[in-house]
């Protein structure tokens, strides 16, 4: 939540923050505000999108050194004063903060007590007046007033600050909250990801907790915020600029929808063999214990949880080891019983999640293995899980994930081949079909795309339903759930997923004429029941809007509306029944006229609890 940016270089500071802005932009989108130093800061801020900032700023500000910020409000509601950068009482420094103090309050008092008044209802401004106080009282240069700043903060930063007395310097701190600097010749760059800086350096430092950097034009220094130094490491980042663009699309959605044959080839390539053999490097050394495992546990939030629901069910059916899957937020604060043998897997896209990264560090504390699902290399996640496995879908941007969840699910059906293998729990015969099933996923979703005309149609019909009700059994229950996420996220629309036959104990009631079943029918072991959950429905005069295998005539002669997909393992059909219900969320959203990349109340990453 909330983007942030800064540069100290030798270029012009704006055009690089409003870029970087635009591009972070899909972590928060109520405020935007921007410092430039020149030599002394001019700030601009309001309520809005980056967009807004630029109408309010008009003339580009001049100058080399600055900070921006696009908010995701936590403390104070969306407006021109709570809108970042903030500037303490007397002018000394002004910053750009993505998380939360958590002790701002008594931190406020005390502040009141010297005689401060605040203008924003932030924790923001009582952090950067508490630099200023221990700047001005404890006669000490603005690094140090920084770092002792935060040894008093309780809670999460990552921070760009500029210091007015020392207008060549750029501070970044880091705790909880990512960032990540990019080192450029005679320039360096401060950034929430890596996405505004790879237009200008690949050579990237992803800063750790408790991490201060200061920035002159040529220097970096790094060091604890109990100031110990540190060798920088400089990392090389593969991240191409196209990979961010829309690349002709009207939205980032859309494009990673359709980009979702190359995705899913991209997080299987290299893995799996021509002699249909998966290789999971990440987690080779880790196979005895997850193989021997008395149960994985699944840690994850959002989409990601339906990810791990979908592993539940195939880990357990084809391996025969125990999944439990749990909402990382609930875990952390529950004292769950870890044994030795169990190992914890936490399944992120961001690798930013804040409630998954405390279940980690929970469960590791209790001395458990754990492993991780990640899409964002070098992200918290990803460094702080002993080994695991990266997606490689690429930078997701719209904040609805989509390539994202096909990505996790296609690694969680690898892993669940591979640990069946290990675990001889599959034949070689079936094992094989499998992943020459899962080799023919992408050509199928290509042809699941063509359908996509005819999803907008059946869009317009129920654009402006109230509610949504989708069913499926097996792995195709987390597909509804995440199908009716998908469309509530973005439509805003009420809807609800629900295992087929549990609609019986409850939703049922719900339905009458008015309400549109979406049903994934595919032809699979439970077949049969579906078809009776169908007619279930179709008895109380509700609509069925059913997902069917190719060639099935029995669903459409009982559905209201049919979308065929082509034939496949019950094993991977969850990536294909997705993709309809992701293009009728799209298209039912676009028509209410909801931004569907950025979705209200809504963040990309949700890095507060
Ligand atoms: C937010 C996003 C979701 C995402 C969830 C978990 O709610 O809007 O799309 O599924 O966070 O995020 P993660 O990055 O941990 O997968």
């Amino acid at each position: 939540m909330c983007g942030i940016v800064g540069y100290i270089g030798r270029q012009e500071a704006y055009p690089i923050i409003i870029s970087g802005l635009k591009r972070l932009e899909y972590r928060g989108y109520d405020s935007a505000g921007i410092s430039i130093a020149n030599p002394s800061p001019t700030t601009v801020k309001c309520r809005g999108r980056v967009r807004d900032l630029e109408q309010k700023v008009g003339a580009p500000l001049h100058g080399s050194l600055g900070i921006g910020h696009t908010r995701w409000a936590t403390h104070g509601e969306p407006n021109d004063g709570n809108a970042h950068p903030h500037t303490s009482q007397h002018g000394k420094f002004t910053l750009v903060h993505n998380g939360i103090i958590e002790n701002y309050a008594s931190l406020k008092l005390r502040l009141e007590k010297r005689g401060y008044t605040f203008v924003s209802e932030t924790d923001t401004e009582v952090l950067v007046n508490l630099i200023e106080y221990i700047y001005m009282k404890g006669d000490v240069n603005p690094e140090v007033a920084v770092r002792l700043a935060l040894t008093k903060v309780v809670g999460a930063y990552g921070l760009a600050i500029i210091a007015h007395d020392t207008p060549d310097r750029l501070i970044a701190a880091r705790k909880g909250s990512p960032l990540v600097i990019g080192v450029g010749d005679g320039e360096f760059f401060v950034a929430s990801d890596s996405t505004p800086i790879v237009e200008y350096t690949n050579r990237v430092i992803f800063l750790n907790d408790n991490d201060v950097a200061i920035l002159g034009r040529n220097q970096m220094v790094l060091k604890t915020v109990h100031n110990d130094l540190l060798e920088p490491n400089i990392q090389q980042i593969d991240l191409d600029i196209e990979a961010i663009e829309k690349g002709g699309f009207d939205h980032f959605m859309l494009k990673e929808i359709f980009e979702q044959p190359r995705s899913i080839h991209d997080t299987f390539r290299g893995r799996l063999s021509a002699e249909y053999d998966i290789h999971l490097g990440g987690l080779l050394e880790h196979i005895p214990a997850l193989k021997s495992a008395h149960r994985i546990i699944f840690v994850a939030c959002g989409t990601s949880w339906h990810a791990a629901q979908m592993g539940k069910y195939l880990i357990e059916d084809l391996a025969q080891i125990a999944v439990e899957v749990e909402y990382a937020s609930e875990f952390r604060y529950r004292n769950p019983v870890l044994r030795h043998n169990d190992v914890v897997m936490a399944i992120s896209q961001s690798g930013e999640t804040a409630d998954t990264l405390a279940a980690i560090k929970l469960a590791k504390s209790k001395g458990a293995l754990v492993l991780g699902i990640c899409n964002v290399v070098g992200s918290s996640i990803a460094r702080e899980t002993v080994a695991g496995v990266y997606t490689h879908a690429g930078p997701e941007i719209g904040v609805a994930s989509t390539k994202a969840f096909t990505a996790q699910v296609t690694v969680l059906i690898m892993m669940a081949i591979l640990l069946a293998k290990k675990r001889r729990t599959i034949s070689e015969e079936a094992r094989r079909e499998l992943v020459g099933e899962l080799m023919l996923v992408p050509s199928k979703i290509e042809r699941i795309l063509e359908l996509n005309p005819q999803v907008l149609k059946i869009s317009k019909r129920f654009a402006q339903a109230s509610n949504f009700l989708y069913l499926g059994r097996g792995c195709n229950f987390p597909v509804a759930l995440e199908g009716a996420l998908k469309l509530k996220e973005i439509s805003y629309i009420h809807a609800e997923g629900y295992p087929a036959a549990e609609m019986k104990h409850g939703p049922i009631a719900l339905i009458d004429e008015t309400m549109p079943v979406v049903v994934i029918a595919i032809k699979d072991h439970s077949y049969d029941k579906i078809v009776s959950n169908i007619q279930e429905v179709k008895a109380r005069k509700g609509i069925i809007i059913a997902i069917v295998t190719e060639g099935d005539t029995t669903i459409k002669s009982m559905a209201d509306h049919v979308r065929e997909i082509p034939a496949s393992s019950e094993v991977v059909a969850g990536l294909l029944t997705v993709i309809p219900l992701q293009l009728l969320a799209y298209h039912i959203a676009l028509l209410r006229g909801c931004n569907v990349d950025q979705p209200r109340n809504l963040a990309k990453s949700v890095t507060v609890e």
